[in-house]
């Protein structure tokens, strides 16, 4: 089935460091931390890992096998199975689209952060939090951060997989590590640190609750780039020889691993400085400058360096759901790679321009009860998101042929894939069926109901109209 002349990852280690930037990203270093700040610590960690190992890693193998096989991004796929099925890739496109539509905006302030670092943030910490509402408020600075992040983005994306986004990932990801080691190390050893430590390490399971699940299951599904089709996009780059299972699962555990060592980064510090770890949404732009301001002179290094990190991440992160969108619009719409990552990035970035300014100058103006940033966002991690995770578990479960999953996980017999009865039942029956749960109560918890109706309503007229998408 594979087509002539399709794109090639250039290497293994190449493939593997782009869908591993493609995981790596806000979730892991923002959102991460901040979830497990707010679900006590230990035991949310340990419910999380459960989830990425049993649901998480399956659900890689099931994009990579389904994206391999047809050799087509995700609308393709989907469709080349029956033209019912297109919309659950189109709502992958368009989720894409939405996250961004805020997801360069925060890219943006990460790389104002890197500048801020050096001109004055740290030398007033009791400021910090009125410098990051001012700045995100005003109009000029972080419309501009966001315009040249988004134009970063299209500058590799333009250059192709091989050339730009696979080069982009194997020099960027070494280097966050790098950085995040030298940061969780710093931090480790300030005195006072080993609170945070336990707070991490040593689970206190009187603290969860059913949200407890819901919100390690939602962060598993975000954090591994799942449920849009993304993977099912990289998937389909990569040549016959690899080993999907073996590579979804190195993908996994450096995702998780970059998690884990943001959680060190930031928890030993902020227990050192006697400060709350359910900081929410703001714990990276407005606690940590103000833990580095208690370093000392070296405090700006290290403040630089941490959203150096944090830019690296969501770049490479964001550079693939552009190409989701790309690859959608060349596979589907017959469309060159630069016309239309040129284009998709000039309506992200009217997009991003109305999510920035409703911070701001917007901030009046309400979609269903919500701003536009968190227009997109809730739109895409609260509804599209499950959906299209479910919605791929049931269609590899239930509508790719068994025999078709086995031979393209053990490359036609030529390798051994001892769990294959095991996924296939864990995909089949199990994952559809928690994710529904999931996604029935992520659903019901948002508060604009109008919103959650206008999200589902989008979803049902793709699924009527499928066949013409
Ligand atoms: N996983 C990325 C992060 O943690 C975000 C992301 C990139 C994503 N591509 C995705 C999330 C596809 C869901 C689906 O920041």
């Amino acid at each position: 089935m594979e087509q002539k002349g399709r794109e090639n990852w250039g290497s293994r280690i190449g493939f593997i460091m782009a869908a591993a930037g493609s995981a790596v990203g806000l979730g892991n270093i923002w959102r991460f931390p901040y979830l497990t700040g707010e679900n006590g610590g230990g035991a949310f960690i340990v419910i999380y890992l459960g989830c990425i190992i049993f649901i998480g890693l399956s659900i890689m193998i099931a994009e990579f096998a389904v994206g391999r096989r047809t050799s087509l991004a995700a609308v393709g796929a989907y469709k080349s199975y029956s033209s019912r099925w297109t919309f659950a890739g189109v709502l992958g496109v368009l989720s894409a689209f939405f996250i961004m539509g805020f997801y360069p905006v925060v890219g943006g302030w990460a790389m104002a952060y890197i500048a801020k670092s050096f001109t004055g943030l740290l030398a007033a910490p009791e400021a910090v939090p009125d410098v990051f509402g001012a700045f995100i408020g005003g109009t000029a600075q972080p419309l501009i951060w966001m315009v040249i992040y988004l134009a970063i983005n299209v500058f590799i994306v333009a250059r192709g997989v091989a050339g730009g986004i696979e080069k982009a990932g194997k020099i960027l990801m070494p280097m966050l590590y790098i950085l995040l080691i030298i940061v969780a190390v710093k931090g480790i050893t300030l005195p006072g640190a080993g609170a945070g430590i336990e707070f991490l390490f040593k689970p206190d399971f009187s603290k969860v609750t059913g949200q407890t699940f819901l919100a390690a299951l939602g962060q598993a599904f975000f954090s591994l780039s799942l449920g849009m089709g993304c993977m099912i996009t990289y998937g389909s780059y990569l040549n016959k020889q690899e080993k999907l299972p073996s590579n979804a699962l190195i993908v996994t555990l450096m995702d998780t691993s970059v998690a884990l060592l943001a959680g060190i980064a930031m928890f030993p510090a902020l227990f050192a400085f006697g400060m709350e770890p359910s900081q929410g949404a703001g714990l990276v732009f407005v606690v940590l400058p103000q833990l580095f301001a208690q370093m000392g002179g070296i405090g700006v290094i290290f403040s630089a360096m941490f959203f150096i990190a944090l830019f690296i991440a969501a770049l490479t992160s964001s550079v693939s759901l552009l190409e989701v969108v790309v690859a959608y619009l060349m596979d589907q719409r017959k469309m060159e790679r630069k016309p239309a990552v040129y284009g998709t990035a000039v309506v992200m970035a009217v997009l991003c321009i109305l999510s920035s300014l409703s911070m701001g100058a917007l901030s009046g103006v309400k979609l269903f009860g919500v701003g536009f940033f968190d227009f997109f966002d809730i739109l895409t991690d609260k509804i599209f998101l499950a959906i299209g995770g479910m919605l791929l578990a049931i269609f590899t479960g239930w509508f790719v042929k068994k025999e078709d999953l086995k031979d393209e996980l053990t490359n036609s017999g030529a390798v051994p894939f001892g769990l294959f009865e095991i996924w296939y039942n864990l995909i089949k029956y199990v994952i559809p069926v928690l994710i529904g749960i999931v996604a029935i109560m992520g659903i019901m918890a948002i508060e604009q109901t109008s919103l959650m109706i206008f999200g589902l309503l989008i979803i049902v007229v793709l699924a009527i109209f499928s066949n013409k998408l």
